[in-house]
């Protein structure tokens, strides 16, 4: 069966093929928006939806070329129908259900954030066996998991105010580096001293799981006045601070969780899964606590549509059935899917 996923909720349009008889995925693209947007310091919904549209056909064309596949070799379309921003998860929705109607291809709608839980079993490695925790992590959501089966999810933890990528973003805005934070605010982290500021690491003595990253934008904003005009090693110091403070508190909370729930699996997913510092605290963190922990591969952290295929995969060797009655919904509960 070959499936063609297509993702388009953000600022990313991708596409890609997956194939499960060989479980792979032959082919794929992503189309960053990211320079576009940049400008504006963030993603501009209009614009984001007008790129899409302008973009999607001919990424679809150059995957299926790619993959050396026509229309009348694919199975089935699995496409992102939500959450994200509601004109972008539209372009997606749309195309994928006339090319649907065109070529006689059930369509069937993915929930972008369980396309991103699914993401380490791109690798090839087997997907670990359930129950595992999740922790998601990306511009928009900052969840811990509890993940029974393929749709059924258990929201345990959750950010009660900014994101963790949002928190890069925001951070690196106050440190004048550009849009997307997170990977501006680890190259300069390389070079500065960890120790040098003490940044609050928020929630950590809460009974609960969830997280807040609101008041760390501010402490470094403090910091950052306070040592003005900064030089080159003090934004690095900053930088290192800041994501070693988010870091830590999700590596504590994050194992805090599996104790709880007596689970020995963690698999880290979303944009944010993709920093560095996080992925070694997390795994020393492993060693300690005996917790297994598993990362996707670097580009299928950030958003893709392999993740989208991939999902459309799972869903139907479950014997999902296809019904025509969905839409995009920018607001989609993970705890609304069903298994
Ligand atoms: O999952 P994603 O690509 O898109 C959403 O669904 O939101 O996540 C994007 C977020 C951005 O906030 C970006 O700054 C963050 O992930 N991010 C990172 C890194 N790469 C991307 N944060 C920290 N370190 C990184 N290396
Ligand atoms: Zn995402």
């Amino acid at each position: 069966m070959r499936i063609l996923g297509i993702e388009s909720s953000c600022d990313e349009t991708a596409v890609a093929i997956y194939d499960t008889s060989s479980n792979k995925i032959i082919a794929e693209s992503v189309a960053s928006q990211i320079e576009t947007h940049a400008k504006f310091g963030g993603v501009v919904p209009e614009v984001a939806s007008r790129e899409h549209l302008q973009i999607l056909p001919a990424l679809v064309d150059e995957v299926l070329t790619k993959g050396e596949c026509d229309w009348a070799d694919l199975d089935a379309i699995a496409v992102t129908a939500g959450p994200g921003l509601m004109g972008a998860l539209l372009v997606g929705v749309t195309y994928a259900r006339s090319a649907g109607l065109v070529n006689d291809l059930p369509v069937l709608p993915v929930h972008h954030m369980e396309g991103h839980l699914f993401a380490p079993g791109l690798s090839g490695e087997e997907l670990p066996a359930f129950p595992f925790m999740s922790l998601l992590v990306s511009g928009g959501h900052t969840l811990l998991i509890r993940v029974d089966g393929l749709g059924l999810y258990k929201v345990i933890g959750q950010t009660i105010d900014d994101a963790a990528g949002e928190c890069f973003d925001k951070t690196a805005r106050v440190l004048n580096l550009p849009y997307p934070g997170g990977p501006e605010i680890s190259k300069l982290a390389k070079t500065g001293d960890k120790t040098r500021f003490q940044f609050p690491r928020p929630m950590l003595n809460k009974k609960n799981h969830d997280f807040s990253f609101s008041g760390l934008k501010t402490a470094v904003m403090y910091a950052t006045k306070a040592n003005e005009p900064l030089d080159d090693q003090t934004r690095a110091d900053l930088a290192a601070c800041a994501e070693l403070a988010i870091a830590d508190v999700l590596v504590k909370k994050s194992m805090r969780a599996c104790q709880s729930e007596s689970i020995k699996t963690l698999i880290i997913a979303g944009g944010v899964a993709a920093n560095e510092t996080l992925r070694t605290l997390m795994q020393q963190a492993s060693e300690k606590s005996g917790v297994e922990v598993y990362v996707p591969d670097l580009k299928y952290c950030t958003d893709n549509a392999a993740m989208i295929a991939y999902v459309g995969a799972l869903r139907f060797k479950q014997g999902m059935e296809i019904s025509e009655d969905w839409d995009a919904n920018p607001r989609w509960k993970l705890e609304a899917l069903q298994p």
